[in-house]
C-alpha cells in the first residue's frame, strides 16, 4: 500500500534535512579551523550546530543539573554576542551545588538561552547578568536579572504573551521568547514573573518550580 504523503512530512524527516544543513555548516567549521586566525569562529560554529541537534533531540538530551544548563546557555548566548559583535556579558553565579531541575535540559536550556540573550540583545554597553538559585518553602527560585535599560513599563503587564516585541526584524518572528520560557515553566508546574529591578537599572525574572 502506498505511504501517505504526510509520513514524509514529520518531525524525523525534518531532523534528517536540518542535519544535512548542519553536515554544511560543521565541513565550511572544518576548513575554517585550519586557519589559527578562524578557528575560535569555528568552535563558536560548532557549538551552534551541536545546540540545534540538541534542540532537535537529534542528539541524547542531558541530566537537567542547574549549573550545567546555566553553562550550556550562557555559552550560547556568549557565542551570539562574539558572532553579532555584541558587547561582552558578564555572568555572575550563585547555584548551589547539585541543584537539579524537573524534567529535560534541552527544555531548560531554551529557558535561560532566552533570557540571557534577551538581556544581551538590549544592552547597550559591557553588562552584567546575575543568576540566584535558592530552595524556599519546597520550590526552587531562580531569579536572573541585569543591568540594562530595564522593560518598558506598558510591557510589564503583556511581556509573555506571544508576539509582545519592541524588536523589528526581517522574518517577523519576534515577541516568541518570553512566550516558549513561560510554556517551558508552566510545563513543570511553575510560575515566571517579569519586573524591573527596584535599586537599580535593569530587568529582573524570577521562575519558582517545584524543588525535586
Ligand atoms: N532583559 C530585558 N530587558 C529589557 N527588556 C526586555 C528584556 N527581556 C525582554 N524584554 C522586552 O520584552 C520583549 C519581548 O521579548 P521576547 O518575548 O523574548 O521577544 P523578542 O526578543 O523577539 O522581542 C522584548 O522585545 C523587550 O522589549
Ligand atoms: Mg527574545
Amino acid at each position: 500500500m502506498e505511504e501517505s504523503l504526510d509520513t514524509d512530512l514529520t518531525h524525523e524527516s525534518l531532523i534528517h534535512d536540518l542535519n544535512n544543513v548542519f553536515e554544511t555548516i560543521t565541513e565550511a567549521a572544518e576548513l575554517l579551523s585550519g586557519d589559527r586566525r578562524w578557528k575560535p569562529l569555528a568552535a563558536t560554529l560548532c557549538r551552534s550546530v551541536n545546540r540545534g541537534k540538541r534542540l532537535l533531540g537529534a542528539i541524547p538530551d542531558s541530566t537537567p543539573i542547574l549549573a550545567s544548563v546555566i553553562d550550556d546557555a550562557i555559552q550560547s548566548v556568549m557565542d551570539y554576542c562574539i558572532a553579532a559583535r555584541k558587547p561582552r556579558m558578564r555572568f555572575v553565579r550563585q547555584i548551589p551545588t547539585g541543584t537539579r531541575l524537573p524534567g529535560s535540559a534541552k527544555d531548560w536550556e531554551r529557558v535561560f538561552a532566552n533570557l540571557f540573550l534577551n538581556a544581551a540583545q538590549i544592552m547597550q554597553k559591557p553588562g552584567r547578568i546575575d543568576i540566584m538559585a535558592q530552595h524556599m518553602n519546597g520550590s526552587l527560585t531562580i531569579s536572573i536579572s541585569d543591568n540594562g535599560p530595564g522593560i518598558p513599563p506598558d510591557l510589564l503587564a503583556r511581556v509573555f504573551r506571544p508576539n509582545v516585541s519592541t524588536k523589528t526584524n526581517n522574518s517577523g518572528r519576534s515577541g516568541l521568547g518570553l512566550h516558549i520560557v513561560s510554556s517551558i515553566v508552566k510545563k513543570y508546574s511553575g510560575r515566571v514573573s517579569a519586573a524591573n529591578r527596584e535599586r537599580a537599572n535593569g530587568a529582573v525574572f524570577t521562575i519558582s518550580v517545584p524543588a525535586n
